[in-house]
């Protein structure tokens, strides 16, 4: 499956917010959204536009799912965000039986998805979230980084892999 390949910037969480909300209007039923990034790079924030976008009540509150494992809210339909921090083992991941959300009839967002990489649709929406003051290496797995500037804190690059089917 071949790549479109997009890019952001956003210089405040609310701007990731309004990004996420863009995209969130544009998901369908089935569509699972892979979110890979360091601490604090901004998962949540960008999940909670999303979920806006797919049409959350507005006095829904999209918190981090890592001590639940998966929260799950009504939306245009159901949206499913499941956060894989705490489980570093992959047989772990495998025994959680994801698949019946990822295959499931909702929208499913993920946090830390590199960690089920195996198990990920090859239809998903991959999205890599970095600090942009720093360096970035290594490949999907271990990418990693290291903030240059502090004053570029809050800026973030946020870059979408969209599949196209052909
Ligand atoms: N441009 C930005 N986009 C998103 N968040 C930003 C931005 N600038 C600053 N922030 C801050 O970065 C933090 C991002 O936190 P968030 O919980 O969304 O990260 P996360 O990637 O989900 O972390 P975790 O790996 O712990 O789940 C928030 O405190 C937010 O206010
Ligand atoms: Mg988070």
């Amino acid at each position: 499956m071949e790549n479109r390949n997009e890019t952001f910037r956003t210089e405040s969480p609310e701007e990731t917010q309004t990004f996420g909300e863009k995209l969130g209007k544009t998901l369908k039923q089935g569509d699972v959204i892979a979110l890979i990034g360091d601490l604090g790079t901004g998962k949540t924030c960008l999940t909670q536009g999303i979920a806006r976008g797919v049409g959350i009540a507005p006095d829904e509150v999209v918190s981090s799912p890592s001590y639940i494992l998966i929260n799950e809210y009504n939306a245009r339909v159901p949206i499913y965000h499941i956060d894989l921090y705490r489980l570093e083992n992959s047989e772990k991941i495998a025994e959680l039986g994801l698949s019946e959300y990822v295959e499931g009839d909702g929208i499913c967002i993920i946090e830390w998805a590199e960690r089920m990489a195996d198990a990920l649709p090859d239809t998903c929406i991959k999205i890599h979230i970095t600090l942009a003051a720093s360096t970035s290496h290594g490949d999907d797995e271990t990418r990693t980084s290291i903030l240059q500037n502090p004053e570029d804190e809050n800026i973030r690059h946020i870059e979408i892999q969209h599949p196209i089917s052909r």
